[in-house]
């Protein structure tokens, strides 16, 4: 079977590395030319967990190919994916200029069935927008060729992508005909497993599956971490109550870590968009939208606790942050509670030495030295965790990498010159930290 990918971003790219591994001959489609000359050349964009080797393997087996012309390799494919982005437009709704992009050069292009599976997260209704847009299309060429639309939303997480692509809970698949339906279950055969299933809706549901995910989870945090807030207050440790409740099965264990706040490319977005979707069809998501506000409050929670604990004697002094990236094991930066901590304490006068195992040169290319943010404060970039807290006034961890779980202690105490700790991902033992001699705040224990 012969598909195109559109987009190379992470779900493009960990798509297309997978489908091809199953024996799909798959050619991914990008218009950076300089993205897809790096990918011929077998440099990985992204980091993630394993798909550098995926991606050579596959290359080199000569099934998996990379262009920048999606018109050019139309008359080879069954069936295109579409994995291009859908950043938040200036109202907090999915920009989908790319999406239509793809359906625009689609419509002009194609010359005999194609189905064309939308995999970006697109708000409910997209799949009708595409659809003329390629019927208008094909209306232009004066021709009557028969195409179709379907909705594949993704549900893998960065870091463990291939993992989640590979072995998936479940595949939700929205169609229009029986066609489109044997065609994806062809695809989706080799993931077939014991606990694995795919399935089929119509479009609007498979669109509203994604939204509605991301959602839940973003719910289940933001929940959290108001009781984290409350649990501060009144002495109670939420890690207990984390344990007492998500031994309820109709609760569940995960997903339930409060902490300094959710980020990345996805969450943010598609609860913002999800609420305005809402909105523009005449109804208000109330828990919808104080999620997210609940989320940006959370954010400054770390520099809050800080800000009480030395109040003006941040300015001039150096403050550790161990943890950049928004969650550990990805570069990615996008939404990071990192960056509102590390403007309040710029904001504050303060030196601020980061390290993160990996999105040091992300965070170099976002913030620099921290020149251009307001405040005197700046940024430096340490050469390790420990080097991070030399003469750091404070230690401040906002990314739970496995490598920040067992620190040494002593090594910390004697490099740094004041033992205040606020451990904004909860993953330090109160009493352990506090018999080394350190002051320690979490969240909501
Ligand atoms: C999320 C979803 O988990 C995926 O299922 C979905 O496919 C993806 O968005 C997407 O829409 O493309 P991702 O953004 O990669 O995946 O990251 P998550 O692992 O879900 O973490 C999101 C944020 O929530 C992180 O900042 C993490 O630190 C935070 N988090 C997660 C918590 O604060 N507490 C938790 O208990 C879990």
């Amino acid at each position: 079977m012969n598909i195109a990918i559109v987009g190379t971003g992470y779900v493009g790219l960990v798509s297309g590395a997978c489908f091809s591994e199953m024996g799909v001959d798959v050619t991914c489609v990008d218009i950076d030319t300089e993205k897809i000359a790096r990918l011929n050349a077998g440099e990985i964009p992204i980091y993630e967990p394993g798909l550098r080797e995926l991606v050579c393997r596959n290359v080199e087996a000569g099934r998996l190919h990379f262009v920048t012309s999606l018109a050019e390799c139309l008359d080879n494919v069954e069936v295109v994916f579409s994995a291009v982005g859908t950043p938040p437009d200036e109202d907090g709704g999915a920009d989908l200029s790319y999406v239509l992009d793809v359906a625009r050069t689609f419509g002009r292009h194609i010359n005999r069935y194609t189905l064309l599976v939308t995999k970006s997260t697109v708000p409910v209704g997209t799949a009708a927008k595409i659809k003329a847009e390629i019927a208008a299309r094909l209306a232009e060429r004066g021709v009557d060729i028969d195409f179709e639309v379907a909705s594949n939303p993704e549900f893998l997480k960065e870091g463990a992508a291939i993992k989640d692509f590979m072995s998936p809970d479940r595949v939700v698949v929205g169609v229009e005909s029986e066609r489109a339906k044997a065609v994806m279950t062809k695809l989706y055969r080799p993931f077939l497993t014991n606990n694995f299933r795919v399935y089929f809706m119509d479009i609007p549901s498979a669109e509203m599956t994604k939204y509605a995910a991301n959602a839940m989870l973003a719910t289940r945090i933001s929940f959290m971490n108001d009781i984290a807030n409350l649990c501060d207050r009144v002495g109670a440790d939420v890690n207990m109550v984390r344990k007492g409740i998500g031994t309820d099965a109709r609760i569940g264990g995960k997903f339930l870590y409060s902490g300094c706040g959710y980020g990345g490319s996805c969450f943010p977005k598609d609860v913002k968009a999800l609420a305005r979707t809402a909105r523009e069809n005449g109804c208000v998501m109330r828990v919808v939208e104080a999620v997210e506000a609940t989320n940006e409050a959370q954010k400054k929670v770390v520099f809050e606790k800080l800000s009480s604990a030395l109040g003006t004697e941040l300015a001039g002094m150096t403050v550790a942050v161990w943890g950049l990236a928004f969650k550990p094991e990805t570069d990615d930066m996008r939404e990071a509670p990192s960056l509102v901590v590390i403007e309040s304490l710029v904001a504050a006068g303060s030196i601020v030495r980061v390290y993160d195992p990996v999105a040091m040169a992300e965070c170099c290319r976002r913030l620099g030295d921290g020149c251009s943010l307001p405040g005197d404060g700046r940024i430096e970039y340490a050469s390790d965790m420990y080097d991070a807290a030399l003469g750091a006034g404070a230690l401040l961890l906002l990314t739970e990498w496995k490598q920040f779980r067992m620190p040494s202690w002593p090594v910390l105490r004697r490099v740094m010159t004041n033992p205040l700790i606020v451990d904004g991902r909860n993953i330090y033992d109160r009493s352990e930290v506090e018999s080394e001699g350190f002051i320690y705040y979490g969240i909501g224990r």
